[in-house]
C-alpha cells in the first residue's frame, strides 16, 4: 500500500424497506442448476443471510457510467450497466459517495447527507437504481461517511460561526497552545492522514478544529449525543430508500484521545524516525485510530439497522493491525460490523506462500466461524498489477495469470469477496504523467513522490470505441481514459471463453453453485510448500475442492493427500484452470504454468 495511506496500514418515490430474499443470490448462470437456484432465493428465517459467501462490487460512479454527456459518470449510467453487472454474478453494489458535495476528496466531504448531487443524478434516480437493481437481484449499499463532514455542511457552517453556536461542540474545536516566541501552535503533533498538522485555525472565533482527512473534512464530535442522533437518523433516512446496507468510512476514526496527548512517532528497522510521503514523520496515531469508544457507536448503528431488518449489512472500512483486533469489530455479542474488511491478506502486496497462507488461515480459524470480507482492491491504492510488479513479471500473458491468481484467493476462499470495478477485465492503475493533470488534492499536494489516486479511479472501460464506451463520443472525460481500453475492455473479453472476464465470471457462478466453494471449511494444504499457495474447501456432507496457485515464474507439479482430511477419492475434475495448462487429473500431479491456478473437484 502506499505511504499515503500508512495511517490505515500502521495500525495497519421513496422505496419502501426491501424484503431481504430480492438481494438474495443471483438466481441465473448457464452453469446454475434448478435445485440450486431455489436453494439460492430461499432467504428466510434461519437462511443464511444474503451477504454471506457473496459477492460485492465497488463502483465509483464518478468513474462507472456517464449517462448524460458531461464527462462524469451518474446514477442513471450505473442503472443501464445493471444487466452487466448481474451477468457478472454479483450480489450487491457499493456505491462510493453520491451526497451533495463540494467534491474536494470527490465525495467524502458531504454537504448534505439526504440527498443525491446533482452531478449524479437526483433522489428520484436513485430510488429507480434500487428498484430496478432489486429486479436483478442486486443490493446496493451507501457509503456512510460518519467520521466528518465537510466544512460547507450547514452544520460546520453553524459551529465555526461562534464560540457559543449550539452547533459549536458538534466538531473537535481546540485552543492553541504557545510556542517559544509567542507563536500560536496546534494543540499537538496530531497529522492528516493527508500531510501536515491535522489542527486547522480559524481567525473568527480563535480556535483550531480538528481534521483527520482534509482541512475541508472537519471531524464530528462523535462524544456528543445530537450528533449521533442525527447520524442515526441518515442511517434511517436510506434504510427507508431500500438500501441493503452501508460501507462504513474510516469507521475507526471516529474518536481521539480526550487528554489530546502527543502520539509517538513510527521507528525504522534502523531505529530512526520513518519519514513519511509528506516529508513528515510517521506517527503510530495511536491515540487518533481505533480507539474503543467506536464499538459503542457499532452498537448502535447496527441496532438502528435491526430494527429494520435484520439484513440490512454494515460493512467496515477498518485498516487493522492484526486478526485480534478485526476480530472485535464483529462484536462480542455479533453486535457491530457483519463484515469489517479484512486487509490483511489483500494487502500483503507480494506474492509470498507463507504470509497468504498465514492470513488467510487466521481469517479462517481466528475470526470464531465469522465471515471475513476480502478486499484486494479499491479507490485509494495501486490495483491488482501491484502484485505482477513486485514479482517482476514482465510477461503479458503471465501477468494476466496473476490477476487470476488473485481473482482465485478472492473467490475461492470462505469469504464474502469485495471486487472493484473493472479488475474483473484487468484494468491496471494509470497514474497521471503530469502535476497540472492531477485531480486528487493529495496527489498535488505529495508530486512526485505520492501522486494521488486518480490512478485507480480511471473510467470503465467498457469497449473499444470512442471514449472506451464510458462517454459519448467527444465528450472530455473527468479523468483520461487509460490507453489500454482497446483491448482491455468488457466487449472483447466477453468474446473471449479464455479472457480473465470469463474467468470472475465463472469463479463468481462456482461461488455461488459449488456447496464446498460456496462455504466449505477452508484448509490449508502442503503448508510447508513455497512456491504454491493450495487449500482444500469441504462440507461436511463430503463435497471437496482443491484450489491450488502457483506463485512463482516456473511450471511446477503439486501432488496432494488428503487422507489426513478425511476426503476420499483421488481422482479430480477440473473446475478452473489457466488457460493452456497442462491436464491435471489426479491429486498425485497437479501441473501449474507459470502464476497459474487449479481448481477441481475431489472424485
Ligand atoms: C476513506 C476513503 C477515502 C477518503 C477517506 C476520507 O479512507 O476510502 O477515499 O479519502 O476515507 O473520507
Amino acid at each position: 500500500m502506499r505511504k499515503r495511506l500508512c495511517w490505515a496500514v500502521c495500525v495497519l418515490a421513496a422505496v419502501c424497506m426491501a424484503s431481504p430474499a430480492v438481494w438474495a443470490v443471483k438466481p441465473a448462470s448457464p452453469q446454475v442448476s434448478q435445485k440450486a437456484k431455489t436453494n439460492m432465493m430461499r432467504d428466510g428465517a434461519g437462511q443464511e443471510p444474503w451477504w454471506k459467501n457473496a459477492v460485492i462490487y465497488e463502483v465509483y460512479p464518478r468513474s462507472f457510467q456517464d449517462s448524460n454527456g458531461d464527462g462524469i459518470g451518474d446514477l442513471n449510467g450505473i442503472r443501464s450497466r445493471l444487466g452487466y453487472l448481474h451477468w457478472l454474478g454479483v450480489n450487491a453494489i457499493w456505491l462510493t459517495p453520491i451526497y451533495p458535495s463540494p467534491q474536494v476528496d470527490f465525495g467524502y466531504d458531504i454537504s448534505n447527507y439526504n440527498n443525491i448531487d446533482s452531478q449524479y443524478g437526483t433522489l428520484a434516480d436513485f430510488s429507480q437504481l434500487v428498484s430496478a437493481a432489486r429486479k436483478q437481484h442486486i443490493g446496493v449499499l451507501m457509503d456512510l461517511v460518519l467520521n466528518h463532514t465537510s466544512n460547507q455542511h450547514p452544520w460546520f457552517l453553524e459551529s465555526e460561526s461562534s464560540r457559543t453556536n449550539p452547533k459549536r461542540d458538534w466538531y473537535v474545536w481546540r485552543n492553541g497552545r504557545k510556542g517559544p516566541n509567542g507563536k500560536l501552535l496546534p494543540p499537538n503533533n496530531w497529522q492528516s492522514v493527508f500531510g501536515g498538522s491535522s489542527w486547522q485555525y480559524d481567525k473568527t472565533t480563535g480556535q483550531f478544529y480538528y481534521h483527520k482527512f482534509y482541512i475541508q473534512q472537519p471531524d464530528l464530535n462523535w462524544n456528543n449525543p445530537q450528533v449521533r442522533h442525527a447520524m442515526y437518523n441518515v442511517e434511517r433516512f436510506w434504510i427507508r430508500r431500500g438500501v441493503a446496507g452501508f460501507r462504513l468510512d474510516a469507521i475507526t476514526t471516529l474518536f481521539e484521545d480526550p487528554k489530546l496527548r502527543n502520539e509517538k512517532p513510527m521507528l525504522g528497522k534502523d531505529g530512526k524516525p520513518i519519514i513519511n510521503a509528506f516529508g513528515q514523520v510517521q506517527l503510530n496515531d495511536s491515540l487518533t485510530n481505533n480507539l474503543p469508544q467506536v464499538h459503542g457507536v457499532l452498537r448502535q448503528l447496527r441496532q438502528v439497522a435491526d430494527s429494520y431488518h435484520r439484513h440490512i449489512l454494515l460493512i467496515g472500512e477498518t485498516y487493522l493491525s492484526s486478526v485480534n483486533e478485526l476480530r472485535k469489530m464483529y462484536g462480542l455479542h455479533n453486535d457491530e460490523l457483519q463484515l469489517p474488511m479484512d486487509m490483511q491478506v489483500g494487502f500483503i502486496n507480494k506474492l509470498d506462500v507463507a504470509d497468504f497462507r498465514a492470513r488467510i488461515n487466521e481469517a479462517e480459524t481466528e475470526l470464531h466461524g465469522d465471515e471475513p470480507l476480502f478486499v484486494f482492491d479499491n479507490h485509494d491504492n495501486y490495483r491488482w498489477e501491484r502484485y505482477a510488479n513486485a514479482a517482476g513479471v514482465k510477461n503479458p500473458a503471465e501477468r494476466e495469470n496473476v490477476a487470476r491468481l488473485l481473482a482465485t484467493i478472492v473467490l475461492a476462499s470462505r469469504d464474502t469477496a469485495l471486487l472493484y470495478y473493472g479488475d474483473e477485465i484487468g484494468m491496471v492503475t494509470t497514474v497521471p504523467t503530469k502535476k497540472s493533470e492531477v485531480r486528487d488534492p493529495v496527489g498535488i499536494r505529495g508530486w512526485p513522490e505520492n501522486k494521488g489516486r486518480d490512478g485507480e479511479r480511471t473510467p470503465m472501460q467498457w469497449n473499444s470505441g470512442p471514449n472506451a464506451g464510458f462517454s459519448s463520443a467527444g465528450v472530455k472525460t473527468w479523468l483520461p481514459i487509460p490507453p489500454s481500453y482497446k483491448t482491455v475492455n468488457v466487449a472483447v473479453e466477453k468474446k473471449d471463453p479464455n479472457s480473465l472476464l470469463n474467468w470472475y465470471r465463472e469463479m463468481i457462478a462456482l461461488k455461488h453453485t459449488n456447496a464446498a466453494l460456496h462455504d466449505g471449511q477452508e484448509i490449508m494444504l502442503n503448508t510447508s510448500d513455497e512456491h504454491v499457495l493450495s487449500w482444500l474447501r469441504k462440507t461436511p456432507e463430503g463435497k471437496a475442492v482443491v484450489v491450488a496457485c502457483n506463485f512463482t515464474g516456473q511450471p511446477e507439479t503439486e501432488s496432494f493427500d488428503l487422507t489426513s482430511q478425511g476426503v476420499k477419492g483421488t481422482g479430480l475434475k477440473t473446475l478452473m484452470a489457466t488457460p493452456g495448462q497442462a491436464q491435471s487429473q489426479s491429486l498425485g500431479a497437479v501441473h501449474l504454468a507459470p502464476y497459474g491456478v487449479f481448481v477441481g473437484e475431489v472424485k
